[in-house]
């Protein structure tokens, strides 16, 4: 034990707020067997939650109780737990995400009350279905990135530094495009169930920039129709995709894949059968 621990723990004697600091909670979670099985809340209660916990590390708490009492542990979907993999996230309590505007892994208990109770539920999106519990198929994602194609760029050593000019306006927003980690949350968030703010952020980071360009039509026209054969909703401008999205892809660049899709059309181009 380190002096500060030590330190520490004296300093919480006889101070009984801070010997005690695990919350109680009362969880409501989605449980779905399988893709075609019929789920329903589920209500746990959970004790002595340390509000230093990630969301995800109390749901692995809660999991390890149900294992150890015999019962199937809560699937849910995860990877790096430093909100850049895009691979987790729960509709918690009506949100996505939760009540902060990040990732469900970069949620900390601290934005709860001891004694809440807590709604967690998987995306509800025609595009995503249940895989099992909270875990979702979002592989439709991928097939819309997929629809995009490639990009044509001469190969071989890296260009001088200052062979093609971007301009610094250019950069920025692609960059802030490039940031979306496919997570999902934006369609879960949108009454639609649309997909435009991430097929947007995807259109916007290559179109800004030199390299996007010999492929700019029939990148838009493709993604935008592989996300309309996928079951996506349409887009109405409610917001509520940006408003929940833990990288903050602003809605400007739904109007630019708007633009984007109306050039094209107009010089011809036409999506792929
Ligand atoms: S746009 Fe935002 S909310 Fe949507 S998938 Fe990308 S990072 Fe997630
Ligand atoms: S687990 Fe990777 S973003 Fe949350």
């Amino acid at each position: 034990m380190t002096a500060t621990h030590e330190g520490a723990m004296r300093s919480s004697v006889g101070n009984p707020a801070a010997e005690k600091r695990g919350m109680n909670l009362t969880l409501r979670i989605w449980r779905q067997q399988g893709p075609t099985t019929k789920g329903k809340m589920v209500t746990y209660k959970i004790t002595d939650i340390s509000p230093d916990m990630s969301f995800l590390e109390m749901l692995d708490v809660l999991n390890e109780q149900l294992i150890m009492q015999g019962d199937d542990p809560v699937a849910f979907d995860h990877d790096c737990r430093e909100g850049i993999c895009g691979m987790c996230g729960v509709m918690i309590n009506g949100q996505a995400h939760g009540p902060q505007q990040t990732t469900t892994c970069q949620l900390h208990m601290r934005s709860f009350a001891d004694g809440d109770t807590i709604d967690i539920e998987p995306w509800r999106a025609t595009a995503f279905p249940i895989i099992k519990d909270l875990a979702v198929d979002r592989r439709a994602f991928d097939r819309i990135i997929q629809a995009g194609g490639y990009i044509s760029v001469p190969t071989g050593t890296a260009p001088e530094a200052h062979a093609t000019p971007v301009p610094k306006a250019d950069s920025d927003a692609a960059f802030d495009a490039a940031t979306c980690i496919g997570c999902g949350a934006c369609v879960a968030a949108c009454p639609n169930a649309s997909s435009m703010l991430f097929t947007a952020a995807k259109v916007t980071h290559l179109g800004l920039l030199p390299q996007g360009q010999p492929e700019r039509n029939d990148r838009v026209v493709n993604m935008v129709a592989q996300q309309d054969r996928e079951g996506f909703g349409g887009c109405t401008n409610i917001g509520e995709c940006s408003a929940s999205c833990p990288k903050g892809i602003s809605m400007e660049t739904i109007s630019r894949l708007n633009h984007d899709l109306l050039g094209a059309l107009r010089a011809g181009a036409r999506p792929k059968s």
